[in-house]
């Protein structure tokens, strides 16, 4: 049955890595990673969460099945941190959340859901969005387009060609947005832009779907969420999911929830009859772990403040790096990168040409996607002084 299968191109950020690590020099430096580092360059298990897992360790008597929607502790937990705990349409019964294998898996089985009331149907993108939308909401069937976002020259959102590309998507269509700390611009939304988005959104019947990987890693755990609340104040049905990979630093346990808002409670339970029938074909069960944990960090005090304060002193250290890397680069001559101070979250767009990605890494060990994207976390205050004379020296030659 296999004997004429012919192997698949590999995932480029993760031949890099491969690169990278095969690398000797002592000044290799890895910006292409997608996970936090902290100042150390590790990406350590969080304080809360140890605490959350010893807690867990002392009182866990089973690990029995958890139920196809996963750990309702948690799923409260989570649809609170993102719409807050008295959002209208919860406290209307209009929200259903579940658990989800990480964020990955809540936009997969929402593809799903979406391709079984409406197959094929069209979602809109950012142009540029995360390389890994394509294949978890076209494998599921659902008919991907673009719409304008970022302007690499500008170094940020052309709010107009964005607006004129919802205005143009056909009305009823779905269109998926991230949340906060775009992946892979960094250049996200205000809240007037999101008010103005919203009212787009209302006017043609759109389904908006906010994809959040990043909440707490922009301005705050509330402010990360504002625009999400926003639409979800304003519009009958809107799909939101998020992961717990970052902002718990939960990356191998899979974490996540899906939510789905729609016009009426009946609707509610009507959807997640449906998402469990697609999750139990799926996978059967979500696993417990991950969700134990962030059940236990949010549904206590102390760990919940620990969290929130780890949370902040991961975010400040990015904004940080940025200001601290924009200001080396001006001071190098470079003032164009300026723009990496006003975005938010791990990844912005570098902004230079495949050549200069190339040079950096053959002459300067600096591992960079070919996209020009860095994660702002790997420049470590060590690092930053080195990759900042690295690209001036680049882009002098
Ligand atoms: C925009 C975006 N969405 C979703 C995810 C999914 O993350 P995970 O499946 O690891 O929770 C990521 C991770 O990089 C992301 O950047």
């Amino acid at each position: 049955m296999f004997q004429k299968l012919e192997p698949l191109g590999g995932d480029p950020i993760l031949a890099l890595m491969a690169a990278y690590r095969a690398d000797p020099s002592a000044d290799k430096v890895d910006l292409g990673v997608g996970v936090y580092q902290d100042e150390q360059g590790t990406t350590p298990v969080l304080r809360a969460v140890t605490a959350a897992e010893q807690v867990l360790l002392d009182e866990q008597t089973t690990k029995v099945y958890v139920g196809i929607a996963g750990s309702e502790a948690f799923n409260a937990s989570m649809q609170a941190l993102m719409f807050g705990a008295d959002h209208p349409a919860a406290t209307e019964g209009r929200i259903t959340t579940v658990q989800s294998t990480g964020g990955s898996g809540g936009l997969r089985v929402a593809a799903e859901f979406l391709n079984s009331v409406r197959p094929s149907c069209r979602i809109w993108v950012t142009t540029p969005t995360w390389p890994n939308h394509r294949p978890l909401l076209g494998a599921a069937g659902l008919d991907i387009r673009e719409i304008p976002y970022y302007d690499a020259k500008a170094g940020a959102i052309d709010v107009p060609a964005m607006l004129a590309g919802i205005e143009a998507i056909p009305d009823g269509d779905v269109l998926l947005l991230h949340g906060c700390c775009h992946n892979p611009t960094g250049a996200d939304l205000t809240l007037a832009q999101w008010q103005a988005v919203t009212e787009l959104c209302v006017k043609k019947n759109l389904l908006p779907f906010i994809d959040t990987a990043y909440q707490g890693f922009a301005e705050g755990l509330d402010e990360d969420a504002a625009g999400l609340r926003v639409l979800a104040a304003n519009v009958p049905e809107l799909i939101a999911v998020a992961s717990c990979s970052k902002n718990f630093g939960l990356y191998r346990e899979r974490t996540g929830a899906l939510s789905v808002i729609t016009a009426s409670a009946e609707s509610a339970a009507a959807t997640r009859s449906h998402l469990m029938k697609i999750v139990r074909a799926m996978i059967s069960m979500p696993p417990d772990h991950g969700a134990a944990i962030v059940a236990q960090s949010l549904g206590d005090d102390a760990l919940r403040a620990r969290w929130r304060a780890e949370v902040a002193e991961m975010r400040e250290r990015m904004r940080g790096q940025r200001r601290d890397f924009a200001a080396a680069m001006a001071e190098r001559g470079f003032d164009r990168f300026g723009f990496m101070a006003d975005q938010y979250g791990m990844f912005s767009l570098l902004g230079v040409e495949p050549d200069v990605i190339k040079t950096m890494r053959e002459q300067h060990h600096v591992y960079i996607v070919g996209s020009g994207r860095v994660n702002v976390a790997g420049l470590t205050s060590t690092k930053l002084p080195y990759v900042a004379d690295a690209l001036a020296a680049t882009l002098s030659d």
